[in-house]
């Protein structure tokens, strides 16, 4: 069943509930009223009478005779009789009333109870009061005064018919009402919905939900599906760049190892030294590449959310081990370092290492031979703070927001390395942030490059 289906019978059930319940208690304090308006005019109208016959009867007068003075009264709505002990009628107000409302006498007992209803022939109800007449303290009669309820009857149902009426009219009027609110609100959902299908079938994030009503729960939902869209477009073109340079890479090396291949291939008689300078070239285009693919390789594992069981390591080991083996291959550049003792931080040591090769080996890429390279770790405010700076060709100020993205590698370091694949610093970043730590770049150009990276503590 359709959410505005739902809400408008909800609102109808409701509303009907309500009305159902205020009707009734209007309804039925009106039938009170109205019943025991005509009941105490039954008392007045006969205890009027009791007290006349009674004044006549100790004159004298017999009671064939007495006047009972209610002429006024004798009109269609009341009536008078006179009955003696065997309930033989002696006299009577008016005949018309009998006449009008003849019912059975049986029905009428005359054991004392006060008021009787009892129904005519015509099916109009007939209240009754039975008055005994007594003289010299024995009982010679009864006084019965009759009222007719047909009037307020009639006006009770149509009151009933007329509230029933107007409620279903009120219901109507309510549904319809609930139908077109549901309908004003349910729009937004709708156009959400819409646009989430849109999106769907053609793939494109680029879409929004185009909102204009107030900032609501149905506002503030318009806005998070915006703002997921919007981290999924920016998600989808990521990747899609990530894909079309990642192959773009690829085929650089690829095509100049062909080259060569091919030159090998159809040149028999090379000159030997010629021979080795190609062999040389392919080695290194496919040294480029294993490391280009272990480094996407890396990214693939970090895009897909893969978690490193974490241990207690030394930092300052882990720091001097990684030193040892870089200034093995790397003789050019100097290196000094200073390495507070028992620095343990949680983390992976595999991927901790490889964070300080990947910052090492640019200090030692972008630095000319002369420079220096200064690392120390430290303890600072309950983290542990591993600082690389270096004397090299520094990064221009406007650049170092880019540096951490993946492929992004500035004009100068091109020149300097050309190796360089892009995808250090996206990896470093990746590690940085699996260990809840942060990053602080300081960099002027041509004068050197400083990265500070803080890692929370074991204690
Ligand atoms: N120590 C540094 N000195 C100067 N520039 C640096 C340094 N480290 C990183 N960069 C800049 O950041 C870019 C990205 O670095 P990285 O991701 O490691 O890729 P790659 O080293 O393969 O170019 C480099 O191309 C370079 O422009
Ligand atoms: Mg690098």
């Amino acid at each position: 069943m359709p959410i505005r289906l739902r809400l408008t019978l909800w609102n109808c059930l409701l509303f009907g509930s309500i009305m159902a319940l205020v009707i009734s208690i209007i309804y039925y304090t009106h039938k009170q009223a109205s019943y025991e308006a005509g009941d105490k005019m039954l008392t007045n109208i006969s205890s009027h009478v009791q007290e006349e016959i009674t004044r006549q009867l100790k004159k004298g007068t017999p009671l064939e005779k007495v006047n009972m003075s209610v002429d006024s009264l004798t009109i269609n709505e009341y009536a008078v009789m006179i009955k003696g002990k065997k309930d033989e009628l002696i006299q009577t107000t008016s005949h018309l009333f009998l006449k009008n409302h003849p019912f059975s006498k049986e029905k009428v007992f005359l054991d004392g109870s006060e008021f009787q209803t009892v129904t005519d022939k015509n099916g109009i109800r007939i209240r009754i009061k039975i008055n005994p007449i007594y003289l010299d303290q024995s009982k010679i009669g009864y006084i019965e005064t009759l009222y007719s309820l047909d009037s307020i009857d009639r006006s009770l149902k149509r009151f009933k018919w007329t509230v029933i009426g107007l409620s279903g009219i009120g219901i109507i009027i309510a549904s319809i009402a609930a139908w077109f609110l549901a309908k004003k609100t349910l729009w937004r959902v709708d156009l959400i919905g819409k646009t989430a299908k849109a999106i769907t079938a053609s793939q494109d994030f680029e879409q929004r939900v185009l909102y204009t009503g107030p900032p609501d729960e149905l506002g503030q939902l318009t806005g998070t599906f915006n703002q997921m869209l919007d981290s999924l477009e920016k998600a989808y073109k990521n990747q899609k760049r990530f894909l079309s340079d990642a192959s773009h890479e690829l085929r650089a090396p690829l095509t100049t190892i062909r080259g060569n291949l091919d030159i090998l291939h159809k040149m028999k008689n090379i000159p030997e030294s010629e021979r080795e300078e190609i062999l040389e070239d392919i080695r290194n285009e496919v040294i480029r590449m294993s490391k280009l693919v272990s480094d996407l390789l890396s990214l693939a594992r970090a895009d897909a959310g893969q978690i490193y069981q974490k241990n207690i390591i030394n930092l300052s080991t882990i720091t001097t081990e990684v030193l040892v083996e870089m200034e093995l291959w790397e003789k050019a550049v100097l290196i000094e370092s200073k390495i507070k003792d028992q620095v343990m931080v949680w983390g992976d040591q595999d991927l901790i290492k490889q964070l300080l090769i990947i910052f090492l080996d640019n200090s030692i890429q972008y630095t000319n031979p002369k420079g220096r390279i200064y690392v120390m770790v430290t303890e600072e405010k309950k983290q542990a703070v591993i600082q690389i700076k270096d004397t090299g060709i520094g990064i221009p100020m406007e650049k170092i927001p880019y540096i951490f993205d993946r492929f992004y590698r500035t004009e100068s370091a091109r020149k300097q390395s050309p190796d360089g694949t892009g995808l250090g610093l996206s990896i470093a970043k990746w590690i940085i942030d699996e260990h809840q730590g942060r990053i602080v770049v300081n960099s002027k150009l041509e004068e050197g490059t400083e990265f500070i990276i803080y890692l929370p503590l074991v204690y």
